[in-house]
């Protein structure tokens, strides 16, 4: 099976991508935290269909993460990602340091608003959507790739990284690829490692709900009603519930009226010291 070709610093990157450019070879960029799973693996595929070369960056980006968050905690195993790499039709595996992206004196940022301000993970979550438009405005400058390959999994991360592309004019195509999921409907997440045995039990209600709560939308129920009953559901599995809403799938605006369309139902809930997301379309 091909290994990617792992690179850790920046000339070596600059070297690897300036080869590709000459050659008039197209490049997927697939931005990734590692902790590798089949929902990343699937991003990978796609980029290999729509591009030549696909570059995989492996980096914990400390910017997204509150103080209170799973920075230290959350799941680190290059071992494991570099072996799920291979055969996976990644060409290069773009680790950098902590030091490489931020480097003593490091001082700018890049704050969204649109949709990274509508009051779902922005509003649990304050400081991450900058977090992550200035570690992918980075990465899209470092790697200059013709296309980008992010999930819809994180729903509103992509209409941010979508707008980011557009607004500072980064010549990326923003991809996205649908939810990976496990066979009982889990969503495919790092975080899912974290999850003890009942709640992993349980954890497959959050899509279950969001499903029913789909069809009922979908047939025209009363929409407040619907998000009630959903909400009382994923309380009685157990879960704290952040937000369960239905947006415009575009903007992620509030619904200014029921027959408004497309809609997409969001969750965030937390199971335990857990927290879970995921969407579906209506
Ligand atoms: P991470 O959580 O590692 O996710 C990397 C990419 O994989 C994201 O685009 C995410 O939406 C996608 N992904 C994760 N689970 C998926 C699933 N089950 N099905 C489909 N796609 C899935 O998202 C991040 O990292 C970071 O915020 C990042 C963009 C890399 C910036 O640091």
């Amino acid at each position: 099976m091909t290994q990617p070709r792992i690179v850790r610093t920046l000339p070596g990157l600059h070297r690897a991508v300036a080869r590709w450019r000459e050659a008039h070879q197209s490049i997927a960029l697939v931005p990734t935290m590692g902790a590798l799973h089949q929902g990343h693996l699937a991003l990978v595929r796609l980029g290999r269909r729509r591009a030549r070369k696909v570059i995989v960056s492996i980096f914990v980006n400390p910017a997204q993460f509150a103080p209170s968050e799973d920075l230290a905690s959350y799941p680190r195993n290059l071992e494991g990602d570099l072996a799920a790499l291979a055969g996976s039709g990644a060409d290069l595996a773009w680790v950098p340091a902590t030091e490489t992206m931020y480097p003593p004196g490091y001082a700018t940022r890049v704050v969204p608003s649109g949709p990274a301000s509508v009051g779902l993970e922005d509003k649990f979550r304050p400081h991450f959507f900058a977090g992550v438009a200035t570690i992918v405005a980075k990465l899209f400058l470092q790697c200059r790739p013709d296309i980008a390959i992010f999930g819809e999994k994180d729903y509103q991360q992509l209409k941010v990284v979508t707008a980011l592309a557009r607004d500072l004019d980064l010549g990326v195509k923003i991809v996205a690829a649908p939810i990976v999921r496990e066979p009982d409907g889990l969503a495919m997440s790092s975080r899912n490692a974290y999850l003890s045995a009942p709640e992993r039990a349980v954890a497959p209600t959050l899509f279950s709900v969001l499903k029913s709560c789909a069809g009922k939308i979908a047939q025209g129920a009363d929409l407040a009603g619907v998000i009630e009953e959903g909400h009382a559901e994923i309380e009685r599995a157990g879960f704290v519930l952040d937000y369960l809403q239905a947006r415009n799938a575009d903007t992620l605006l509030p619904l200014a009226s029921t027959r408004e369309r497309p809609v997409r139902l969001l969750v965030a809930a937390r199971l335990g010291r857990t927290r879970l997301i995921d969407n579906v379309a209506v």
